[in-house]
């Protein structure tokens, strides 16, 4: 009713937009991005060799004459050597000459705003003012968000050096299932997802002085979260300042949404940058990518190519293609270092993104050239210096979330102009450069939206509702969103965590929700950890949790799909994917010790690692609220059922029913789906739960990580989603109705 009140007939329109957006959809991606592979960090090792190299330089500068034994605050040791090498660096980046400016607005401001270029200096440098200032006392840190992973791991090491202190010290990060963060941490670089978990067991997030939230234009669901949250923690905790950091804002507003608040606006250093756009519309955006960067390297000056792409799959591929199409030319052009750049990717390799071009193959031969291939990524969260050609195909995977069928996908969609320009932007970084957007000019001005939709418009709300429930925040309708998402979104959220058991009747947390909000998970995920002691089964699922939380473990190399395909089959399990999952798991943990089995059997070892890690966290969690950790023998006919059953309490609402046309429509919503190619099912059983729902380049939608379920347990398990006084006519309400009669009780 309090929905009703505020919007009445007329919801905004962000309710609709996410169905225009599925209309014209151009394909859809198969594969989601889950969450990226985690690198063990061992301080130990690193500290050593960190030392070494501090106290090798101070020699090195006692030779040579230019000592200048400047001790570092935070270790005592003697800057290194390429302390000040860095500092050099940073002196010219235009957020330097701002450095006063910048505290003293701070001083006398509970909240500011800095916009400014990206590369400007932003993430490295203010934050480090913000330590400078004095700010990071009383053991209360400075926080810095970022929404992507990859940059709060890699800006915060960058921040470590441009101190002369090791990453984990005095400057760290913390990511979902990872933290690297000490006693001794005061600048804290974390996800935007991490500090609202923070914030569920810290609701005034007591532990900071300071907290800056970047890359704000990007209007991530977490940041636009955490808006309206640190809105009200500042109203009860004058002490604590907060400062909101973009690349290109609609100042107005955000001025608007957070009290007129002061802007500090960096001024850019930008080189012009010539765009070109394609005459006509291209078929193939992928082939015309390919093409174009190949004809930049072959015909254009010096200077790095930077190529967007929308995910991993493309991306590598890409790289594929265009080492091949640069090697048909021979020693006639450049040599080339091609690199992919997205979440997924190990630190390690993500890093070479910073390393210089080859240089010529002899000497006096054509110049070497450095092509990047990246998602979103390097849009505006990652700079990479010397970059003077873009190749902008205008598309990026997105989110999109319609209530009316609970379904959210990842689809790629084209861009948005501010996108447009951010990428051309990146081109200009440190000489004039060049734009290729491979779209007509007539597309970009007519069809590209002016901005992207913030992503809390285009989401499934039921993990947003159950954090903010936990924070204490009760009236979710006047909560401060800066775009209020719509009315039937927020409605879908509360029903679904209403039926998962996690809310009553009155909107309340129940005490399942409590436990389920204390796991960095989905509410399906966290509710089936939860009650799965109850099916003597926590092992297996902490198991099956763990790989669902990572990224796929199934490798596919092109030249080896009947290997990997035969490999794979050896783990399936006839009753689903889920199964096969805890199959692989097991297997992985039997032979952990044999540095071949992971590539003998096409997987990839970096999944399965994660998955090892996140499992024992998870295993924590269940371990502090005293959840039991148990497994059914083996040897007994319900080890496997009793598995699917936990699985079940957590998805029923993602079940598909087979109709006598031999399709599947999904239940109560009737969407028709099929199969996802990559399932291990063997056959088709009447019911199926799913983990996705994914759209293809067909418009067909179709269902992964499924598994062979019983009409009798989802009558049993859920009951009151499968009231049949709820349930709206169709075969699977009739297949229903006869397991009730079958069991001669009424309904
Ligand atoms: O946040 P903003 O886009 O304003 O700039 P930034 O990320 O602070 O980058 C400032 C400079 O630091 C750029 O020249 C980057 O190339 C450099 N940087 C780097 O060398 N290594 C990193 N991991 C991050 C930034
Ligand atoms: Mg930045």
């Amino acid at each position: 009713p309090l929905l009703a009140e505020r919007w009445g007939d007329n919801p905004p329109d962000s309710c609709r937009y996410a169905e225009h957006r599925l209309g014209r959809l151009l394909y859809a991606m198969a594969l989601l991005e889950i969450c990226p592979r985690f690198e063990s960090w061992t301080s130990r090792g690193a500290g050593r060799k960190r030392k070494l190299s501090l106290f090798e330089g101070v020699e090195e500068k006692k030779l040579s004459g230019k000592v200048k034994l400047v001790t570092n605050p935070y270790t005592n040791t003697p800057y290194s050597e390429r302390y000040f090498e860095i500092l050099e660096k940073r002196k010219t980046l235009p957020v330097w000459q701002q450095k006063d400016r910048f505290v003293d607005i701070l001083s006398k401001n509970q909240i500011m705003i800095v916009v400014g270029d990206t590369g400007s200096g932003k993430t490295t440098q203010i934050p480090q003012f913000v330590v400078e200032a004095g700010y990071a006392t009383n053991r209360k840190q400075v926080a810095c968000t970022q929404p992507r992973r990859v940059a709060a791991t890699s800006v915060s090491r960058r921040v470590a050096d441009e101190m002369d202190v090791m990453i984990g010290a005095e400057v760290g990060y913390s990511i979902r299932f990872e933290d690297c963060c000490g006693r001794k941490t005061i600048l804290k670089y974390l996800t935007d997802g991490m500090l609202l978990k923070e914030a569920k067991t810290d609701p005034l997030l007591e532990r900071y002085n300071v907290i800056i939230l970047d890359e704000a234009h990007e209007r991530t669901l977490s940041t636009d979260v955490l808006f309206g949250l640190l809105k009200r923690i500042l109203n009860c905790r004058p002490d604590l300042k907060l400062v909101v950091m973009s690349a290109t804002l609609e100042s107005k507003k955000f001025q608007g949404y957070f009290n007129g608040a002061p802007v500090l606006r960096v001024p850019g250093r930008l080189h012009p940058v010539d765009i070109f756009y394609s005459e006509f519309p291209e078929k193939n955006y992928f082939e015309a990518a390919i093409r174009t960067v190949v004809q930049i390297h072959a015909c254009e000056p010096p200077g790095d190519i930077l190529l967007f792409l929308t995910g991993e799959e493309e991306i590598e591929d890409a790289c594929m293609k265009i080492r091949n199409g640069i090697r048909n030319f021979g020693d006639h052009i450049g040599p080339v270092k091609v690199l992919p750049l997205y979440s997924s990717l190990p630190p390690t390799v993500q890093h070479r993104i910073f390393e210089s071009a080859p240089p010529p193959q002899k000497e006096g031969g054509p110049p070497g050239r450095k092509i990047v291939i990246s998602t979103n990524i390097a849009e505006t969260s990652l700079t990479i210096d010397g970059i003077v050609y873009v190749v902008d195909p205008g598309f990026s995977k997105q989110k999109l979330y319609n209530p009316r069928i609970r379904q959210e996908s990842l689809l790629v969609c084209p861009i948005s102009k501010a996108s447009a320009e951010q990428r051309a932007g990146r081109a200009g970084r440190t000489q004039p450069g060049k734009c290729f957007r491979l779209y007509t000019v007539e597309s970009f001005q007519d069809q590209l939206p002016s901005q992207t939709l913030p992503e809390i418009l285009r989401s499934n709300l039921a993990n947003v509702v159950l954090t903010l429930k936990k924070v204490g925040i009760d009236d979710l309708v006047h909560f401060d969103f800066m775009d209020p998402p719509a009315p039937e979104t927020l409605m879908r959220a509360l029903e679904q965590l209403n039926y998962l058991g996690a809310m009553d009747d009155d909107g309340n947390l129940t005490e399942m929700g409590m436990l389920m909000s204390e796991f960095p998970l989905d509410p399906q995920m966290s509710k089936m950890l939860v009650v799965s002691p109850k099916f003597n089964c926590s092992h297996e699922i902490l198991s099956i949790t763990a790989m669902l939380s990572v990224p796929n473990c199934f490798l596919r190399p092109r030249e080896a799909r009947k290997a990997a395909d035969e490999a794979k089959a050896r783990f399936a399990h006839v009753d689903g994917d889920h199964l096969t999952l805890l199959n692989i798991y097991h297997a992985y943990k039997e032979n952990e010790e044999d540095p071949s089995w992971c590539c003998e059997n096409f997987l990839n070892i970096r999944a399965l690692q994660s998955a090892a890690n996140v499992r024992s966290q998870l295993l924590g969690i269940m371990n502090r609220h005293n959840l039991k950790i148990s497994s059914t023998q083996f040897t007994h006919p319900n080890y496997y059922p009793n598995i699917r059953k936990a699985i079940v309490t957590g998805y029923f609402m993602q079940v598909a029913h087979l109709e006598q046309s031999g399709h599947y429509l999904t239940v109560k919503d009737n969407l028709m789906v099929h199969l996802h190619p990559s399932t291990c099912l063997d056959h088709k059983p009447q019911w199926v739960l799913y983990g996705e729902l994914v759209l293809d380049s067909t418009e067909r939608s179709s269902i992964r990580m499924v598994t062979d379920v019983k009409g009798d347990w989802l009558i049993d398990l859920a009951s009151q989603y499968y009231d049949m006084l709820n349930f709206p006519q169709c075969e699977a309400r009739r297949a229903l109705m006869r397991v009730y009669e079958k069991r001669g009780r009424g309904i």
